[in-house]
């Protein structure tokens, strides 16, 4: 928080007539959030029919969308937000960037037509908390203009090296911040890293396994390492420190289901609670990823019971479980349950668990 702003006035409508920012930014599954280009009218015309099959539908105005097709996207954003009830499914925006020619039609145009059905605006190539303030003052002064009872949520792509530098300040900017993604294509080119590709790993950067004494042929194991470890780890740090989600972001190469669910997977793993989806076979995969799976439930109900009060140890299969592991296991069952309230699948599996 910035120093020269006092406590209170952080949570107070930066213009007269806007609604109150939030205190908390709720726990709202977000597994898949499934890019959508508004200008493509095929891909739209599909739009209705994904409402409930996907957590996120984000209609994409940034890179992707070529010049031309700026006005095309804009208006076709709006006029499937205006015919679509989403339901349960999440409707999110990728404006274009703060320098661009764009932003500001983007956003004079979308928060009065449609900004009572937005949930979350994602702001790409964020730099610094100067980006938010930007954002956080203009969506004000446009929701009050609107009469919006609800404040429109934020979310910042971190994919530039001074956005990572300034991660904390980034995350902590506006209670309107809901989440950080991570942008690897751009982050990649920023930090002028020598990959040509949208996410995921790369042969090239590995460890290898020393040599075999006095057999200089012999084989030597390979590992190859993940090129976003660091940034994610950042990023999930950044994030709970805030009270608000990481996310992983694109992954390109669609044919490659396989490293995709890795790539998903050790992002769940490190915290983060979703990831882009660019496909619709992405939506499966990382569905998949980010529900906890019916052993991981399975496991975390048995330790919630063995632990009682939860406090002390106890012994479950010669292992040692404590308050700390308890807390783990209250994190995926909380999750579990939020993700079993939107996804009736999901619920039937959960239900389905016996604890011995
Ligand atoms: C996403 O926008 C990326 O640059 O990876
Ligand atoms: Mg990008």
């Amino acid at each position: 928080m910035p120093s020269s702003k006092s406590a209170k006035d952080f949570f107070r409508p930066l213009a007269v007539g806007a609604p109150t920012p939030p205190t908390e930014i709720p726990a709202r599954p977000s597994r898949a959030i499934h890019f959508f280009d508004p200008s493509n009218e095929k891909m739209a015309a599909k739009i209705p029919q994904m409402v409930g099959t996907v957590d996120v539908l984000l209609g994409n105005l940034e890179d992707a969308v070529k010049a031309d097709n700026k006005e095309a996207a804009r208006e076709g954003l709006v006029k499937i937000a205006s015919e679509t009830d989403f339901g349960p499914t999440q409707l999110w925006t990728r404006i274009n960037s703060l320098d661009s020619p764009w932003v500001l039609d983007d956003l004079t145009r979308l928060v009065p037509a449609i900004g009572h059905k937005l949930d979350v605006i994602m702001v790409p190539k964020v730099q610094g908390a100067e980006d938010i303030h930007y954002v956080d003052r203009l969506l004000a002064q446009l929701e009050a203009k609107a009469g919006l009872e609800k404040p429109i949520l934020v979310h910042a792509i971190l994919e530039t090296a001074r956005g990572v530098a300034n991660v904390e300040e980034i995350c902590g900017a506006s209670p309107r911040m809901q989440g950080l993604s991570l942008g690897p294509a751009d982050l990649a080119a920023d930090r002028r890293m020598k990959t040509t590709r949208v996410g995921g790993g790369h042969p090239g950067y590995l460890v290898r396994q020393d040599p075999v004494h006095e057999q200089p042929d012999a084989h030597r194991a390979i590992f190859q390492q993940d090129l976003w470890h660091y940034t994610i780890a950042r990023m999930v740090d950044a994030c709970a420190t805030h009270g608000i989600y990481p996310y992983y972001g694109p992954f390109g190469d669609i044919a490659d289901v396989v490293a995709c669910e890795d790539q998903f997977r050790n992002a769940f793993l490190l915290g983060c609670v979703g990831t882009w989806s660019l496909h619709p076979k992405q939506i499966a995969i990382a569905n998949k990823v980010f529900s906890p799976s019916v052993e991981d439930i399975k496991h975390a109900r048995r330790v919630v019971a063995a632990m009682g009060d939860g406090t002390g140890a106890v012994m479950l299969d010669g292992k040692m479980e404590d308050d700390a592991s308890l807390k783990q296991c209250l994190v995926m069952v909380e999750l579990a349950e939020q993700l079993a309230a939107i996804d009736p699948e999901l619920k039937k599996q959960y239900d389905a668990i016996e604890v011995d």
